[in-house]
């Protein structure tokens, strides 16, 4: 705590300093210019459809052979058919755990009789179907993973490696927009005795079927959205499922093979040791502990002080106040996906010269007062980046700057009831679809559960 203090402390004399070296007065619009986007997920593809329909030129840059992210399923494990890293996260059976609506391209809502809580393979559909709509395959490049962003002499140059050829390429660009994902690198504590247990080890990272795990003895570690969820898939398949969490919440009446354990103590040869003193023979473990922000490419001359947890100045979480040319999306917790939405329009808005920024001494003492009122709540320099409770007012800043469509505060509603709804009722909470009424007020019912969840009317 004290660490983090002083921490802080030392970033802001430092960008007080830094402040003397900074010119304001930026209208960023430049005739010609070249726009680059890293990853073609939900958030280079929302910037993508915005950039596109306010003709700026733009190559988006995406790793995989593949649109969509998170959402396309990947069988492979670590690498994938041309040696690329898998950056997907997704399993089999997936169900969002968030109501579409919260998650849906703004004008672009999922057909009417979708349920609420569409299945993963449903939600990639939906991604492909964007795509489509609004042509955006022909900007979009495929196995180009970026290795390298750097900023010389007044513009971008950004590095890729050619997966197919393993060439290597550098483009330059003049506007930079950072969309690789909030869910990249997998968080994996070394707990004491994990080197020498001899079962299995993955984190959920590279978890992918309930089907592997039939008559094991498993053990799942923590109770964020991934560990609950793989809960519900494992506990009626295993012949033994130990939950070490210590989350407070209405648990469900799993199997008679779930059993709730407290932290892990130490792992043994063919076992764990848990707090509490009682040891369990395991056979395999996932790790649900969550994931980091991982930007590797981003050079030093970006400007920017970049962790696993946060990134810092950003303005509004989306522009790099040192080089206002560079973006984020998605560098911003406790958020709904809509948000990513809200940020791309904003960027391209930016970038097609629709409003202007403050000069960057100004963007900077926002930021400061940002930091100043973490401080004042006791909050961690960690928090930086995290919105949460302030979603909607965070939604109303970006449309009172940018002049971009409004996001309704009927989906910060939504999303604070299906928040609390999940906790009390983790095995029911999707048997409901949602509608909404106005930008207020939402309507909810039962649906009968069963296989309506599976249900995905959306034609590509
Ligand atoms: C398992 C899982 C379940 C989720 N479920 C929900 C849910 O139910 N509801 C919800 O609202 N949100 C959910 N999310 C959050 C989800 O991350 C967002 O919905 C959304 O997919 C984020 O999109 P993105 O484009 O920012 O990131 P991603 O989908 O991760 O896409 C990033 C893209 O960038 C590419 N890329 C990465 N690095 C590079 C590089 N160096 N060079 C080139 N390309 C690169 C990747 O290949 C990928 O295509 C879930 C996340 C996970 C991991
Ligand atoms: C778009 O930018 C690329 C890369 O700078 C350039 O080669 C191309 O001619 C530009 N296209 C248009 C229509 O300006
Ligand atoms: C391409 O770049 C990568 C990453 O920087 C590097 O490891 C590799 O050696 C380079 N390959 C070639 C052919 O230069
Ligand atoms: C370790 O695992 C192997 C194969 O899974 C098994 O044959 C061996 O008996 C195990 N050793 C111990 C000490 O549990
Ligand atoms: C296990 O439970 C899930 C719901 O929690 C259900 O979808 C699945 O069919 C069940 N599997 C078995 C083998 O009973
Ligand atoms: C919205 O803007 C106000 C005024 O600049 C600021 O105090 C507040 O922290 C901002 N809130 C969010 C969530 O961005």
């Amino acid at each position: 705590m004290m660490y983090l203090i002083s921490a802080l402390w030392s970033y802001i004399i430092l960008l007080i300093c830094l402040n003397s070296n900074i010119i304001g007065g930026l209208a960023l619009s430049l005739p010609d210019s070249h726009t680059c986007v890293v990853g073609a997920g939900y958030s280079g593809l929302a910037v993508s459809r915005y950039l596109k329909q306010f003709g700026v030129n733009f190559t988006v840059f995406e790793a995989s052979r593949h649109v969509g992210g998170t959402w396309r399923f990947d069988p492979h494990v670590g690498l994938d058919e041309d040696g690329t890293p898998v950056l997907t996260s997704m399993y089999k059976y997936l169900r969002t755990n968030t109501p579409r609506q919260t998650m849906e391209f703004g004008g672009f809502p999922f057909p009417d009789s979708t349920p609420a809580y569409p299945t993963g393979t449903c939600f990639y559909k939906y991604l492909r179907s964007f795509v489509k709509h609004f042509d955006l395959m022909p900007n979009i490049h495929i196995r180009r993973l970026v290795t390298s962003v750097k900023w010389l002499n007044h513009h971008w140059e950004l590095t890729y490696t050619q997966t197919d050829e393993r060439s290597n390429h550098t483009v330059s660009c003049d506007f930079v927009i950072i969309a690789n994902g909030q869910y990249v690198r997998p968080t994996l504590p070394m707990l004491p005795g994990q080197d020498i247990f001899n079962g299995s080890i993955i984190h959920s990272h590279d978890y992918k079927e309930p089907e592997k795990y039939k008559d094991r003895r498993v053990l799942l570690i923590g109770a964020g959205p991934s560990g609950l969820d793989l809960a519900g898939q494992l506990h009626n398949v295993t012949a033994k499922l130990f939950h070490s969490h210590h989350l407070v919440y209405n648990q469900p009446k799993f199997s008679e093979h779930y059993f709730k354990k407290t932290d892990v103590e130490a792992f043994t040869m063919d076992g764990v040791v848990f707090k509490d003193g009682t040891f369990e023979e395991v056979d395999d473990v996932i790790f649900c502990t969550g994931y980091e922000f991982f930007h590797p490419f981003l050079d030093q001359s970006c400007g920017l002080t970049v962790s696993g947890k946060f990134i810092l100045p950003l303005h509004q979480n989306i522009v790099n106040i040192r080089h206002p040319s560079m973006s984020f999306i998605g560098v911003v917790n406790k958020v709904i996906t809509r948000v990513l939405d809200a940020q791309a329009e904003y960027i391209a808005s930016l970038i097609a010269g629709k409003f202007k920024l403050p000069p960057q001494e100004e963007m900077l003492k926002i930021w400061l007062a940002h930091v100043f009122k973490l401080q004042h709540q006791r909050k961690k320099i960690v928090d930086v980046n995290t919105v949460g409770a302030d979603m909607d007012q965070y939604f109303a800043n970006l449309t009172m700057e940018a002049g971009i469509t409004r996001v309704p505060p009927v989906l910060s509603e939504i999303r604070d009831f299906n928040a609390k709804n999940r906790l009390e009722d983790l095995l029911h909470y999707r048997d409901y679809d949602y509608e909404v009424v106005d930008s207020m007020n939402y309507k909810r019912w039962h649906n009968g559960g069963g296989s309506r969840g599976e249900e995905c009317p959306v034609e590509i």
